[in-house]
C-alpha cells in the first residue's frame, strides 16, 4: 500500500457507511492566447492520489456492508496525437495499474458514471462552497439519481463538507511527508546562503532573485512555492512586497521570503542580511532582538504549548525590545505588559509569527479545537509543521530613533513538532549575525 492509497483508505473509514466523496483536481488556467499558467494540480487531490494530470476526479465509496471502499478514477484519455504536442497520458488503465485505483474511467463518461455511483448512496463528501462549476455537477449528477426515483432509487440525503476531514489529515505530516519538506527546506537554505554569497551592494532585486530561483531548479524544485520576496532597504517595510525591481545601496539589508516547492511540498523561508556583508550598529540591534523573539517562540514548539504561546512568546520579547531601543517611548508606557495590552507594537510588528505548511505554504488544518468550549487555540502535536516568523518594520514616523528608520527584518524557520520538542527544517539558511557576516566574507 502506497502512502497515497493509506490516506484514501483512512478518509473512507471517517466517512459515512456507503457515502460517495467527490474531488476534482485543479483546472488548467489560460494566461493568454495558447499559453496556460504553469499546471499545478490541486494539493487534496495530490494528498489522496499521487497523480499530476489535469482533468482527473478522484471519487471514494465508503465501505458498507459487505461491499469493500473503492477508489475510483477519472483521466484524460490516451491521445497519440496530443501527446506528441502536450506529453504523455497515463490513460485511465494505466493510471489505475500505477496508482493502485479500483477502477479507472476516461473523464468523458463522469456524468454516466456519477449517476451510477450516487444511485443508493446515502450521502456525498465534496468541499462545500469552493466550486461553483462543481456545484453546478453536483445538481446534475444528483437530478439524474433522483429521476430514477420511480424504479427505487434514491438519492443521497446528506452532503458533507469534504474539507473538513481531509485538513485536519493533511496537519500531520508523515514520514515520508517529513523527508520532503526537510528536503524541500534544505533547498531553500541552501539558495538563501547562495543569495547572500552572491549579493553586493549595487545590485538589483531581481538579480538576487535570480540566484534563488536558480538553486532551487537546478536541486530539482519545480516551482517557487509563493511569489518570492527580494526587498532591499525600505522596501522591506512593505510586507507583501513582490515587484523585485529596484536597486540596492551599500548599507541597505535585504529582506529575502522565499521558498521552493519540490514535489508538491513548500519551504517558506525568511532571511535579512546586509547587501554589503556587514550589519551596521542599529541594523545589529534590531537583528538581534528580532532573532531573540524567533528563539523565545522556538522554545515554545513542542507537544501540548497551546498554538497561540508561539505567538505571545515573540511578542513579549519584541515589545520589550521596542522599549529599550526607544522605538517606543518609555514615558509613555510604564511596562511591557501596557505595550502588550494596548498592542502598541502593532505600530512595528503587524503579523502573526507563523502557520501550519505543507502542500500549501499557509497549509490547511484548524488552529483551533473547534469541538472544544469557547474553541481554544490548539496543542501542538508531533508530525504537525509550522513556521515560525517573527519581524519588526520601522517606518519613518515622530518620536521613532532615526538611526532604525526603513529597517525592516524578519526570520522565519520551518518547524517540525517532534516528540521531543522541535526539529527545526531549514537551518541551511545562515541565521545568526556571525554566520550571516560569515558566509558573505569575501576575499581581500
Ligand atoms: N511567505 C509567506 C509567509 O511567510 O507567510
Ligand atoms: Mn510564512
Ligand atoms: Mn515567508
Amino acid at each position: 500500500m502506497t502512502s497515497f492509497s493509506a490516506r484514501r483508505a483512512r478518509l473512507c473509514q471517517r466517512m459515512a457507511p456507503g457515502a460517495v466523496a467527490i474531488l476534482p483536481t485543479a483546472p488548467e488556467v489560460s494566461r493568454n492566447s495558447d499559453s496556460d499558467y504553469p499546471y499545478r494540480h490541486d494539493s487534496c487531490f495530490y494528498y489522496l492520489t499521487g497523480f499530476t494530470e489535469p482533468g482527473s476526479v478522484l471519487v471514494l465509496v465508503a465501505a458498507h456492508g459487505s461491499a469493500p471502499a473503492q477508489a475510483v478514477l477519472f483521466c484524460r484519455q490516451k491521445n497519440a496525437e496530443r501527446e506528441v504536442w502536450d506529453g504523455f497520458r497515463h490513460g485511465p488503465d494505466g493510471a489505475k495499474a500505477a496508482f493502485g485505483f479500483d477502477a479507472a474511467f476516461p473523464i468523458d463518461e463522469l456524468d454516466t458514471e456519477m449517476a451510477r455511483l450516487l444511485a443508493n448512496a446515502p450521502a456525498t463528501y465534496h468541499a462545500l462552497g469552493h466550486s461553483a462549476a462543481l456545484d453546478l455537477q453536483m445538481k446534475t449528477w444528483l437530478g439524474s439519481v433522483r429521476r430514477q426515483a420511480r424504479s427505487g432509487v434514491t438519492a443521497p440525503t446528506v452532503a458533507h463538507d469534504l474539507l473538513a476531514l481531509l485538513d485536519e489529515m493533511r496537519l500531520f505530516k508523515d514520514d515520508g511527508e517529513q523527508a520532503l519538506m526537510l528536503r524541500a527546506a534544505t533547498i531553500s537554505g541552501q539558495a538563501h546562503a547562495r543569495a547572500m554569497r552572491a549579493s553586493r551592494a549595487g545590485m538589483f532585486e531581481y538579480e538576487i532573485e535570480a540566484e534563488l530561483l536558480h538553486e532551487f531548479r537546478r536541486n530539482g524544485a519545480q516551482f517557487p512555492a509563493y511569489t518570492p520576496i527580494v526587498a532591499a532597504g525600505a522596501n522591506a517595510c512593505v510586507l507583501h512586497y513582490t515587484v523585485n525591481n529596484a536597486q540596492s545601496r551599500d548599507g541597505d539589508l535585504i529582506l529575502i521570503d522565499a521558498g521552493c516547492e519540490l514535489d508538491s511540498y513548500a519551504a517558506d523561508i525568511t532571511r535579512t542580511y546586509p547587501v554589503n556583508g556587514r550589519f551596521t550598529e542599529p541594523q545589529k540591534i534590531l537583528y538581534e532582538l528580532v532573532l531573540a523573539a524567533q528563539a523565545a517562540a522556538l522554545e515554545q514548539v513542542r507537544p501540548g504549548t497551546i498554538y497561540t504561546a508561539i505567538h505571545d512568546a515573540a511578542v513579549r520579547v519584541l515589545a520589550q525590545g521596542m522599549l529599550d531601543t526607544g522605538l517606543l517611548a518609555k514615558q509613555k508606557f510604564g511596562s511591557v505588559d501596557d505595550v502588550i495590552a494596548e498592542r502598541a507594537y502593532q505600530q512595528f510588528y503587524m503579523h502573526g509569527t507563523g502557520h501550519w505548511l505543507g502542500l500549501d505554504v499557509h497549509d490547511t488544518g484548524a488552529y483551533r479545537d473547534v469541538h472544544a468550549e469557547g474553541k481554544p487555540s490548539r496543542a501542538l502535536q508531533p508530525g504537525m509543521v509550522l513556521t515560525v516568523e517573527p519581524g519588526i518594520y520601522v517606518r519613518p514616523a515622530q518620536g521613532v530613533p532615526e538611526q532604525f528608520w526603513h529597517i525592516g527584518i524578519r526570520v522565519e524557520d520551518d518547524v517540525l513538532v517532534t516528540a521531543a520538542g522541535h526539529a527545526i527544517l531549514s537551518e541551511a539558511a545562515p541565521k545568526t549575525v556571525a554566520a550571516i557576516e560569515q558566509t558573505m566574507r569575501r576575499a581581500p
